[in-house]
This record gives C-alpha cells, sequence and structure tokens, in this order.
C-alpha cells in the first residue's frame, strides 16, 4: 500500500490533506471533527492582533458561480479574517493540537505590517505548540483595505521584510500565502524566499463579483443594496493555480522552495496534479464547505489507489513530476501532427462540434444528411475546439500522425525530428536550440 504520510518542512502528517484557513478551521468544534474524518493537518483560520475587534457583515457572505446540473462551479466570499477572540482561539489551538499530536497544525496570522504587531502575537502563537505559521497576504478584500492582507501581498518588499520579521521571533516553519491578484506570482514567491520562508502556499483567492443583481443593480452578494468585490475560490480557480505553483516551481531563483498546493482541491486527482507540479501537499476550502469534512476520505483512498497502480509508494516520489514536462511555448515540438477522430459509435449526432469548427475554426467537419460527422483531415489543425464542446466523453480524441505519413493539410511528410520556434525555418529570428 501506498505510503501517504508527508513530512512538509519537517511537520509530519498521515496524509498530505490539510483545510485551508477558512470557515471549516476557525473553531475547535471544527478541528476535532475534521480530525476525527481523517484529515492530515489545518490552517487555523486567520488569527489578527488584538486591535479594534472584527466585524463581519451581517448578510450574504458568499456568491456562487455553477454549472449546468447546479454543481458549485466558484465560490465568492466577502468574509474577514477570525472574529473570535484571540486568546480564545489560542487556548483551543492548543489543546487541539495536544490532543492529535500526529497531525500538523498551522496558525494563519494577519496583522498590522509593524514590526511590533509581530513581535507580540509570535511568541503566543509560539506558545500554542503549533507546528508553525502561514502568513495571510492574501486576503483581497476589506482587511486590505486597512493595509494588510494582499495589501502586503501585492508589494514584495513588504512580504521579504515581514517574512524576515517572522524568522527573527518564531522558530518554527514560516510559509507564506500568496495572493494571486498580482501579475506574476514568482515576485513575491521570490520575495518570501529572500526573506526566509520556509514554504509558500498559494494561492488565495480571486478579486471577484460574481454577478450583478439586474433589478436592484446591486452586486451580488449584496448587503443593504450594495456589493463590494469579494474572493474567488472553488473548482474554476484550479486552472490559475496549478499555473502559479508550476511557475514557482520552475523558476530558477524559486526553484527548491517548499509549496503548499491551494484552488480547488476537489478530488484525489487535482491533488495529484498539485503534487506532481511540485507541492509537497495540498490544501482545501470550496469542497469542504460544499460536500463536508468527509471528502477527505474519498481523497485517502484514491491517491492511495492511483499511487498503488502507478508504483509510487511515497507522495515524496510524485511530488514535481510533471515539472520537466512544463516548458515555454517555444520548446513545443512544432513536427507533432494530430488530427481529431470522432468514434461514430458514440456520437449522439447533436452536431455541436460541426457548429464549432464550421462557424469559428476550420471547417473541418462534414456533415452528411443523415447527421452523419466526419473529420476532413485536409483542414483538421487539431485545434481540438470539437473535443472541448462534445458533450460525449471520448467520443472525439486526438490522433498522433506518424513520422513518414503525409499530413493532408500541409502535404508535407511528418518528422520524426523534434522541431521548436528557436529553430523552426518559418522563425526569422531562428537560433540553435538550448
Ligand atoms: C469563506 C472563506 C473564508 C476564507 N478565509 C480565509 C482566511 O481567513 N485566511 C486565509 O488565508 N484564507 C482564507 N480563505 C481562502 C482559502 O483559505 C483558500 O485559499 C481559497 O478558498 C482557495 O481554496 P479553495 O479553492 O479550496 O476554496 C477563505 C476562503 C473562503 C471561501
Amino acid at each position: 500500500m501506498a505510503d501517504l504520510t508527508t513530512n512538509f518542512l519537517g511537520i509530519k502528517s498521515p496524509n498530505p490533506f490539510w483545510l485551508a484557513s477558512a470557515p471549516p478551521t476557525d473553531k475547535e468544534y471544527n478541528v476535532r471533527r475534521a480530525f476525527d474524518a481523517g484529515w492530515g493537518g489545518v490552517v487555523w483560520k486567520t488569527l489578527g492582533s488584538e486591535g479594534p475587534p472584527v466585524v463581519n457583515v451581517n448578510g450574504p457572505r458568499y456568491g456562487a458561480i455553477y454549472g449546468a446540473d447546479r454543481r458549485l462551479l466558484g465560490l465568492n466570499n466577502i468574509e474577514l479574517i477570525t472574529d473570535r477572540p484571540l486568546q480564545t482561539n489560542l487556548d483551543e489551538i492548543k489543546r487541539v493540537k495536544a490532543d492529535y499530536p500526529d497531525r500538523a497544525m498551522i496558525v494563519s496570522i494577519m496583522v498590522p505590517c509593524e514590526e511590533q504587531a509581530w513581535k507580540d502575537i509570535l511568541p503566543r502563537v509560539q506558545e500554542t505548540g503549533a507546528d508553525g505559521i502561514e502568513l495571510n497576504f492574501g486576503c483581497p478584500h476589506g482587511m486590505s483595505e486597512r493595509g494588510m492582507g494582499a495589501a502586503v501581498g501585492q508589494v514584495p518588499e513588504y512580504i521579504e521584510m515581514v517574512t524576515r520579521w517572522c524568522k527573527q521571533y518564531y522558530d518554527k516553519p514560516v510559509i507564506v500565502k500568496l495572493t494571486p491578484n498580482i501579475t506574476d506570482i514568482r515576485q513575491p514567491a521570490a520575495a518570501a524566499m529572500r526573506g526566509g520562508a520556509d514554504a509558500v502556499s498559494l494561492i488565495n483567492t480571486i478579486n471577484s463579483i460574481t454577478s450583478v443583481n439586474l433589478d436592484t443593480m446591486s452586486p451580488e452578494p449584496s448587503i443593504d443594496g450594495k456589493g463590494s468585490h469579494g474572493g474567488y475560490c472553488g473548482p474554476a480557480v484550479k486552472p490559475i493555480a496549478l499555473s502559479m505553483v508550476s511557475e514557482i516551481a520552475r523558476h530558477p531563483e524559486t526553484r527548491g522552495l517548499a509549496i503548499s498546493g491551494i484552488g480547488g482541491v476537489t478530488t484525489w486527482r487535482d491533488a495529484a496534479e498539485y503534487i506532481s507540479l511540485g507541492c509537497g501537499n495540498v490544501q482545501v476550502c470550496t469542497a469542504v464547505m460544499t460536500y463536508g469534512f468527509k471528502i477527505v476520505q474519498e481523497m485517502i483512498s484514491g491517491l492511495s489507489g492511483w499511487m498503488d497502480e502507478k508504483g509510487y509508494t511515497s507522495v515524496e516520489q510524485v511530488v514535481g513530476r510533471a515539472i520537466p514536462n512544463v516548458t515555454d511555448w517555444k520548446y513545443l515540438n512544432l513536427n507533432y501532427v494530430a488530427k481529431a477522430k470522432i468514434n461514430q459509435d458514440d456520437c449522439i449526432k447533436c452536431g455541436r462540434c460541426y457548429a464549432a469548427c464550421e462557424d469559428t475554426s476550420h471547417q473541418a467537419i462534414a456533415m452528411s444528411a443523415d447527421r452523419t460527422f466526419t473529420v476532413i483531415d485536409a483542414e483538421c489543425v487539431a485545434c481540438n475546439l470539437c473535443v472541448d464542446v462534445c458533450p460525449v466523453e471520448n467520443c472525439i480524441t486526438m490522433e498522433a500522425m506518424q513520422p513518414g505519413q503525409v499530413d493532408p493539410r500541409t502535404g508535407k511528410v511528418v518528422q520524426k525530428e523534434y522541431a521548436n520556434w528557436t529553430t523552426h525555418p518559418n522563425n526569422p529570428g531562428a537560433v540553435a536550440a538550448e
């Protein structure tokens, strides 16, 4: 059986599934139940300093985007950090950690960008016996207007400075949680590294307005007729997060930095994808808010079954496996040629592939009088749109042509040799391949 235990920054947990800092980790009652359900670790809902109390809205905090089957694809929230007293949280963290010593307990913190504020809170967190801290430099609403959260995460110099304070006043691992509301994610990651961070975690939520109520002309969720942007998360954000994770994992300045992957993890497969792109573990929020704590059991059995099937005996063996295959566009093999193929037995004759290809792409699908759809190889550029719009999974596939075959579209023989834009004859500035 595959071993799912992970050792992230020296913090051991029985599996790579941690709960992200959010309502599911807001209190002892929740976290105990999460651990009982099998979660490997938690990042406690963000604690603030003992300044002015945190006051949340008393109207709807969440908005959602649904698929056609009303499955929740994206969640938007305008919630702040914890509104429970600091000492209550610290007492609970201490008790839970003592009772679950084999689980990872990370405390998320967000206090003003002043050295004294960090100097005050860190010894109190240290005293709980928690395994590490996560710096919330990502919250995009409310707290950022007070100069915290994303307001820090968007300025690499601040990230570096605060991280350095934390390394000075706290002697366990420091994870810096990054905001995706930035142009180049490698910059804040590199700043965290310069400040001495042990790891980065990403992503926090993405600035969003999920919808506008066209009767009241107010963005949703609407509080007494007015709305404000919130933070977007859930399955819809996973592709954005995966790309950002891979950028950090392969950037020369940040390569090797430990990463905790967050954003839309709903199944074991999502987790395996994050891990393959260099994450030592994953954190989950929306999926657990949608389906409850027990989904971790599916994640555990799914990941372990897949690892057994593939012959991986430890999570460590999967970490970063896909990274060598993430490259820049200019290094893609331009001699590779594929063509779409429609499986007539599976086709339900809906014609969506035809409409998409005929109206918007390459006119590479023919429709007969009896609605049989066939690919015209001489026109097909293998763009994949037909596969993407087809409602029947695997009905349309992309088939690679073999070297020596003639591509009916270009009339050229498919080459065995690897070719990319750097060396391609059509590139006027072609240089020798690296
Ligand atoms: C209601 C809600 C509250 C959140 N509160 C926090 C928070 O206090 N601190 C924090 O770092 N992230 C917070 N997050 C962000 C999550 O930790 C996580 O980064 C994000 O939701 C992406 O993961 P997901 O797609 O699995 O939800 C919150 C998210 C939600 C939905």
